[in-house]
């Protein structure tokens, strides 16, 4: 199965008017004309609209970092799957670690997102992800198993045929120590197996992202793993050329 790499952007919480302007058209022109394979870029909910127009007609996709477990009502301060698919998202970021370990969502409520997202049809990409400690303790795929585990039981397995899934190493994410491709292929192997207890199709078609200090300089070495369908990128997908670099080797 041929599966087209996915390249994602999580601009986490940064940028302003200005930067998502420069960045956008700056990215445009990288890619001259045609992204190298899907891209993907998740600004903060200010900022979905202006990027929304500023990626017309580029084939650039767009997501969003999070989303609300309902679809609309008296949740104040919230936003839902409708509206952010609504303003042009096809994509939404699900169970993210900072999510998880900083706001207090356990898997649960990340499953409960995820079903969110794809009523409001969005394509949720779900993040897993074990932290140091858990890695150094020898319960990493324990800890992704139970992650993965309760969007299955509550989303069924075929909910993976539109949506993705993305590996990140809490050790990996912002401290520029990348996982090795061989790490990385090992729990992205692991992630696949598990799918494919339940069904062997949706494992082969699902693509598993790998996010962590993702660079243009290492990403051809990850996405050169036969499990590792593109990358989740945070600090250099705030950088017009590393990411569109990113994108290129996505592309190879
Ligand atoms: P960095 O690329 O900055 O390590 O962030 C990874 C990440 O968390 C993307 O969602």
């Amino acid at each position: 199965m041929m599966r087209t790499k996915l390249v994602a952007g999580n601009w986490k919480m940064n940028g302003s008017r200005a930067q998502t302007d420069s960045l956008l058209r700056d990215l445009r022109a990288a890619l001259d004309g045609s992204p190298p394979c899907e891209v993907l870029v998740c600004p903060g909910f200010p900022y979905l609209q202006q990027a929304g127009e500023l990626l017309a007609g580029s084939g650039i996709r767009l997501g969003a970092q999070n989303l609300a477990v309902e679809d609309a009502g008296a949740f104040t301060g919230e936003v839902s799957g409708p509206m952010l698919a609504d303003l042009g998202c096809e994509y939404v970021l699900v169970g993210h670690s900072e999510r998880r370990s900083l706001f207090g969502e356990d898997s649960d409520t990340v499953a409960k997102k995820y079903v969110a997202a794809q009523r409001g049809g969005l394509k949720p990409v779900l993040c897993v992800g074990e932290s140091l400690e858990e890695r150094e303790a020898g319960t990493t795929e324990r800890v992704i198993g139970e992650q993965l585990r309760a969007v299955l039981e509550l989303a069924g397995v075929d909910s993976l045929a539109s949506a993705v899934i993305a590996y990140e190493p809490v050790w990996a994410i912002g401290t520029g120590r990348t996982a090795s491709p061989e790490q990385a292929q090992a729990v992205h192997a692991f992630v696949r197996g598990l799918v494919a207890e339940n069904n062997g199709i949706i494992a082969d078609s699902v693509r598993v992202l790998y996010g962590g200090s993702v660079k243009s300089s290492n990403a051809g070495d990850l996405f050169s793993m036969p499990d590792v369908d593109g990358g989740l990128v945070g600090g250099a997908s705030l950088d017009a050329q590393d990411f569109a670099g990113i994108c290129r080797a996505g592309g190879h």
